[in-house]
């Protein structure tokens, strides 16, 4: 265990060493009113997989600090938004928004009790653990989390539409791809420029033919 702890403390400290927190997409997005980098992300999977049309119903799971909605928004001229986070955020006028854990029962207590208003178009998750800067635990819990994800699309997402996942592409990767792949065959994976080059984020788009 310790020979695994300390080749994990090197890992880490190579990852933050990578990391760059203000790079042109940082720039960019402040420029842009963008609320984080990340929005970038989503226009590239807007350009490429044009998930977004009109009068769609969409779910973002894992929203805060919500700059991939003010990019559904600018792409879905009638929209429904539902926004869920552990984190809270100043209440919009245009979207339902609710603060808990993905892994606690709140979840589906929420969905469960407005199920009847529960039927999207598109459900994105661009879920991130906290991260330890310690690859093989940071992927396991983001494997974890895209695994609950994905139950909760089974159950919402009207057949066939749009889903969005984001995962830590390591060695459990399989663990969630091979499970997604029996409900969305075709889904594809999708590496935006904005995604840091050395990061091991990728995204596995699902797009209704
Ligand atoms: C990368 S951020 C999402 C960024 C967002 N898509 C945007 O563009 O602004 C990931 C989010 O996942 C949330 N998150 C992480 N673990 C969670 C959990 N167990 N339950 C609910 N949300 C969680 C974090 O609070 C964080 O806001």
């Amino acid at each position: 265990m310790a020979r695994k702890w300390n080749s994990w403390r090197q890992r880490k400290r190579k990852v933050v060493a990578a990391f760059t927190p203000n790079d042109k997409f940082f720039y960019r997005a402040k420029e842009a009113g963008y609320r984080a980098r990340s929005a970038f992300k989503l226009l590239e999977i807007q350009e490429k997989f044009r998930v977004f049309t009109k009068n769609q119903k969409v779910l973002d799971l894992w929203a805060c600090p919500w700059s991939w909605l003010q990019v559904a928004k600018d792409n879905c001229p009638w929209w429904t938004f539902v926004w869920l986070d552990l984190q809270e955020i100043e209440p919009l006028e245009w979207i339902s928004t609710y603060v808990c854990d993905v892994f606690s029962d709140k979840v589906w207590k929420i969905l469960k009790e407005n199920e009847w208003f529960m039927n999207f178009d598109v459900i994105m998750s661009d879920m991130a653990p906290k991260t330890m800067w310690i690859p093989d635990v940071d992927q396991y819990a983001s494997v974890e989390l895209n695994l609950e994800a994905l139950e909760v699309m089974k159950k919402y997402l009207k057949p066939w539409w749009h889903g969005i996942f984001k995962v830590f592409r390591w060695e459990d990767f399989n663990d969630f791809w091979l499970e997604a792949k029996k409900i969305f065959p075709k889904m594809k994976t999708f590496k935006p420029k904005a995604v840091r080059p050395r990061s091991v984020e990728i995204y596995c788009i699902w797009k209704r033919i």
